[in-house]
């Protein structure tokens, strides 16, 4: 029987991680897990619950009832809360506004690492895990573990186009900065930790992000 491979990659907003962690779990047929996307699923849970953002324990009640389906297949993602298919409203403005509030709440966190330890033991062959403090919370031990950064003006271009480019720049600037400089008063996702190898994609396209990635991954499973 061939080992369970588990790969944590962390990384701030529009770094590409999620693509790259796709086509990286897809390369050693693993499955996948974004745990942003957990993360913005509870958020929209939290908002349809009418509870107000600046009330922690009614996120927290919203959390401890969270009747989340995620799927773990690169290539069929699927997200549900109580049956209804959240994929596309958990990319709105709106979620991507609040989804930092619900993110730092020490409990929410407790509760969501949790269940993103549930879904990696669950993973039989193994799982590539994505967002900001995998490689250094959720799973410090796993067998590889990178850090995926790219410059700021790189990141919010590629950010631009994921959202089909019509949000203003300097707008949709401005807000990924100030959920980044949120975000990154829970977890630091800009520094990588000891044994956290980084990939920096400024000067490199998805195909050669993806071809370091895999290279830097199997050099870690080698060791
Ligand atoms: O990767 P993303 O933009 O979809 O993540 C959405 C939010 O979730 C982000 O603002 C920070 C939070 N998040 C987190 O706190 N921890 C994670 N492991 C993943 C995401």
């Amino acid at each position: 029987m061939t080992e369970k491979i588990v790969i944590a990659i962390d990384g701030p907003s529009g770094s590409g991680k999620s693509s790259v962690s796709k086509a990286v779990a897809r390369h050693f047929g693993l499955e996948y897990l974004d745990t942003g996307a957990m993360y913005r699923a509870l958020t929209w849970h939290v908002v349809r619950s009418g509870a107000s953002l600046e009330d922690p324990a009614a996120i927290i009640a919203a959390a401890e009832d969270f009747p989340l389906q995620q799927g773990t297949n690169p290539d069929a993602e699927s997200i549900l809360v109580g049956g209804t298919d959240v994929a596309e409203e958990i990319r709105s403005p709106e979620i991507s506004s609040a989804v930092s509030a619900v993110a730092a709440v020490p409990r929410v966190r407790e509760i969501l690492i949790q269940l993103q330890r549930d879904f990696i033991a669950g993973a039989s062959a193994g799982i590539v895990a994505e967002g900001r403090d995998i490689t250094t919370v959720v799973a410090p031990d796993a067998d590889a573990r990178l850090l995926l950064t790219a410059s700021e003006e790189v990141r919010m271009a590629r950010r631009g186009l994921q959202l089909g480019g019509t949000q203003n720049a300097e707008q949709l600037k401005a807000q990924v900065a100030e959920r980044d400089a949120k975000d990154s008063r829970v977890n630091n996702f800009t520094e990588a930790a000891d044994g956290v190898v980084t990939i920096d994609s400024t000067d490199l396209d998805y195909e050669a992000t993806v071809a370091a990635t895999i290279a830097a991954v199997q050099k870690q499973l080698n060791r």
